[in-house]
């Protein structure tokens, strides 16, 4: 099992088809991350799943055997030092400066302090063109109702000076001087937090009759994969003007849209994708005049599940969703090219033929 840089032992344990992470720590810690993850399962799918909760109540509870929380096995991830490139991310920086940007106001939306962000305390998973962070480690976390300006200040303070340090500590591994190390990377993930919190959380005055306006608003929400709870219009003092407020929830806007279409669970990126050829594969001559939900079924089994079971066969990634989205990526540039659609079949074998390439990174782009 690949694992990061921690500071409990941690043993992985297989049972029955489930991969669990059991990791020994003091009570209270212990006690804090079960009750968080918890927490955050009903509003975000970037956090570990608590399974269980170990106490030893007649061992010391500061002691390191004195608890172990449960977690089960992020499958497909991987730590971030997989994604090192001599002293920094390379062409995947963009995308570890979105991940993380991403998951920090997923949680903060959701009430979560996390008190120790740093690229360690998380798994990475490809997502689309995308990687997604998940947070593994909730010893100092919190759960508010809500979190005030100054605990999202202090959050990212941490997160940036835990990242400049390892950082630091990469650029030392590969035997760069301190000058050569990507001590801005926080910065930027700050940065990149401090545009997609303003954006979710815009306030916006519109006229009574612009309700379109609501409309759009939850429309660029739902693209950028959150999911909206409930939209209040509330008056203004003037009278003639309402005040929108959208209660902005988890991030799994497609994911869960694909799941209850066609049963399949996917990540964000990869559920917006995959939405994209199962929507336009709907109206073709073979399934017009069939509901939305039987197409998806007939989707499912005529495109999408022989095209898995190629990948599971044929191709050498972990996670076959992933390498789905790669070959439909790969397919709608050769349709494109060709100026005309390209049989599933036919698309396989030139992708298999072309090394499978995946989605471009920043370096590819320019
Ligand atoms: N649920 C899990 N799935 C996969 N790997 C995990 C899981 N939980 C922990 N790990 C691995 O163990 C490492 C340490 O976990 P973490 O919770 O950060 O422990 P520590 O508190 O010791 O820092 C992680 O970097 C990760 O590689
Ligand atoms: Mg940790």
């Amino acid at each position: 099992m690949p694992e990061g840089v921690h500071r409990h032992p941690i043993v992985f344990v297989a049972y029955g088809d489930t991969v669990y992470a059991i990791k020994e720590l003091p009570r209270r810690y212990a006690l804090v991350e079960f009750d968080v993850l918890l927490a955050l399962e009903e509003h975000t799918h970037r956090s570990a799943q608590a399974a269980g909760l170990v106490e030893r109540v007649w061992v010391d509870q500061h002691s390191e055997q004195s608890a172990a929380v449960i977690t089960t096995y992020v499958r497909h991830a991987f730590p971030y030092r997989d994604l090192i490139a001599d002293a920094g991310f390379g062409p995947r920086r963009e995308q570890m400066v979105d991940a993380l940007a991403g998951l920090l106001v997923e949680l903060h939306l959701a009430g979560c302090y996390w008190g120790d962000c740093s690229l360690s305390n998380v798994l990475c998973r490809y997502d689309a063109s995308a990687i997604e962070a998940i947070m593994i480690d909730a010893e100092t976390s919190a759960i508010h109702d809500e979190l005030s300006a100054g605990q999202r200040r202090e959050d990212l303070a941490i997160m940036i000076e835990n990242v400049a340090g390892e950082m630091g500590d990469i650029a030392a591994a590969a035997g760069n001087d301190i000058d050569g190390a990507d001590l801005w990377l926080g910065a930027d993930i700050a940065e990149r937090y401090g545009l997609l919190w303003a954006e979710l959380n815009v306030e916006l005055i519109i006229r009574k009759d612009q309700g379109y306006k609501a409309r759009q608003r939850v429309s660029r929400l739902n693209e950028l994969g959150f999911s909206v709870g409930s939209v209040e219009l509330e008056p203004t003092e003037g009278g003639d003007r309402v005040k929108l407020t959208v209660e902005v929830g988890g991030r799994m806007f497609h994911s869960q849209r694909l799941r209850e279409l066609s049963g399949i669970s996917a990540s964000e990126n990869q559920a917006q994708f995959i939405l994209n050829d199962l929507n336009t594969f709907i109206p073709t001559a073979e399934t017009s005049g069939l509901g939305k939900s039987l197409a998806a079924i007939k989707w499912r089994l005529g495109s999408f599940e022989p095209c898995i079971t190629w990948i599971d066969q044929n191709w050498h990634g972990s996670d076959p969703i992933q390498g789905f989205c790669d070959f439909l990526q790969f397919r709608r540039a050769m349709a494109e090219s060709r100026g005309a659609d390209v049989p599933n079949e036919e698309a396989l074998t030139a992708w298999a033929d072309s090394g499978f390439p995946g989605f471009p990174t920043e370096s590819d782009d320019r």
